[in-house]
């Protein structure tokens, strides 16, 4: 029986319904109590995009179960955190207080990741961070109930400061949102740019979520750098790198990014986005057949390509199925869970990985560049990158 009901709670203030999906493959019984899921993603705002593709590869991954894992039902509790750190205490604390979720999924934004693992603290609940890359995630703030399947800024960011260099750019402008992730990506770019022997000659830091780039184009311009290196992702991703076209500087000064800049927005972007080259730890074009298995079914479900955001959301998904299938669909005991989710092996389609002491994923990262609209791959950047956890005490 499938077993489909939605119901529309106003456990937070209007602007947000949370939405209870349950969906179950079987009939309830006393000892198959639903597994819940709460899911923290932007459903609204500049990173409603990238929240879309995280809860689509999340569906994705407990659908193939038939949304059963060990024959208990899966519960997913929807909040829109509209990226806005400011609400994240709240919204944790809903599901990990009130509605006693099992895991919790999210965020997108590092500032929103930060509020989450202080509410959720020694609490029985297990975050798992699909995307926010906040360095403290898995470093100074590690905690035993946390888990990432995405990356830390460090590690999407640290291998291009090196390709940077040898691909001929000695004197670099950088630039990027002002907040947590966006610094920490231009600090790794820096760390690894400057021992390569190159100089950032100006760092650009815009108000977050800011999209009106033209007066920092405009600087660019009269510098005239080697190179730019940016972060900046979903709506804003697309506004910057036509806005870098549209002002000229496309063909003049080569443009760099971590691989934010060109996921899920190729299509948006058109011809501006042509030769942008980024570093991140997956590729669409990966010749991987996990790769091209998950894009076909996701392509199915959805009517539109898969991105990384789909591939981490999906991850997450895969994370939740293989450890509760590892305790034999036992939740209670979050200890021997958290001790399966240490030791497995996730079959991605970026390729398969595990997670580092400080639960953090130990991956490839690719050097890319846009050719005919897809990120395809130039070569492995740095192999089984891991994140040096700094801070961490786990
Ligand atoms: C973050 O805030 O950590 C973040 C947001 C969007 C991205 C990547 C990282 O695409």
């Amino acid at each position: 029986m499938n077993n489909k009901k939605k119901i529309f709670q106003s456990v937070l203030p209007a602007t947000v319904a949370a939405t209870i999906i349950s969906m179950s493959t079987c009939s309830m019984a006393a000892d198959s109590d639903p597994i819940k899921v709460g899911v923290m993603l932007p459903f609204s705002g500049v990173y409603a995009g990238l929240g879309e593709s995280t809860r689509n590869g999340l569906k994705q991954a407990l659908k193939e179960q038939g949304n059963s894992i060990a024959g208990r039902p899966v519960e997913f509790i929807e909040m829109d955190t509209e990226a806005k750190p400011a609400r994240a205490p709240e919204i944790t604390s809903s599901l990990v207080d009130n509605q006693k979720a099992d895991f919790v999924i999210g965020p997108v934004h590092s500032g929103v990741a930060m509020g989450m693992i202080k509410t959720i603290k020694g609490k029985d609940s297990i975050m798992i961070i699909p995307n926010a890359g906040a360095n403290a995630a898995t470093g100074a703030f590690c905690q035993p109930n946390v888990f990432r399947t995405s990356f830390s800024s460090w590690q999407t960011a640290f291998p291009m400061g090196k390709e940077a260099y040898d691909m001929g750019y000695k004197k670099i402008v950088t630039m990027s949102w002002n907040y947590g992730f966006g610094k920490e990506s231009l600090e790794a770019f820096n760390e690894s740019f400057t021992k390569a022997g190159g100089e950032v000659i100006k760092e650009m830091l815009v108000p977050f979520p800011k999209t009106e780039f033209q007066s920092y184009l405009t600087e660019i311009a009269s510098i005239n750098p080697d190179a730019v290196f940016v972060f900046f992702a979903g709506g804003g991703a697309v506004k910057f790198v036509k806005d870098y076209d549209a002002m000229g500087l496309k063909g003049k000064i080569p443009l760099l990014g971590s691989g934010f800049l060109t996921e899920g927005t190729t299509t948006a972007q058109g011809p501006a986005a042509e030769g942008v080259i980024t570093t991140l730890h997956y590729a669409d074009a990966l010749d991987i057949p996990k790769n091209k298995s998950f894009r076909q079914e996701y392509e199915t479900l959805y009517g539109k390509p898969a991105d990384l955001f789909a591939v981490q959301g999906y991850d997450a998904g895969q994370l939740i199925v293989d450890a509760v299938t590892a305790t034999h669909g036992n939740t209670a005991d979050k200890a021997a869970l958290i001790q399966q989710m240490e030791k497995l092996e996730i079959d991605s389609p970026r390729g398969s990985f595990h997670f580092s002491k400080a639960h953090n994923p130990i991956q490839t990262i690719y050097l890319r560049k846009v050719v005919d609209g897809q990120n395809t791959v130039v070569k492995v950047a740095h192999e089984n990158l891991e994140d040096p956890a700094r801070g961490c005490k786990l």
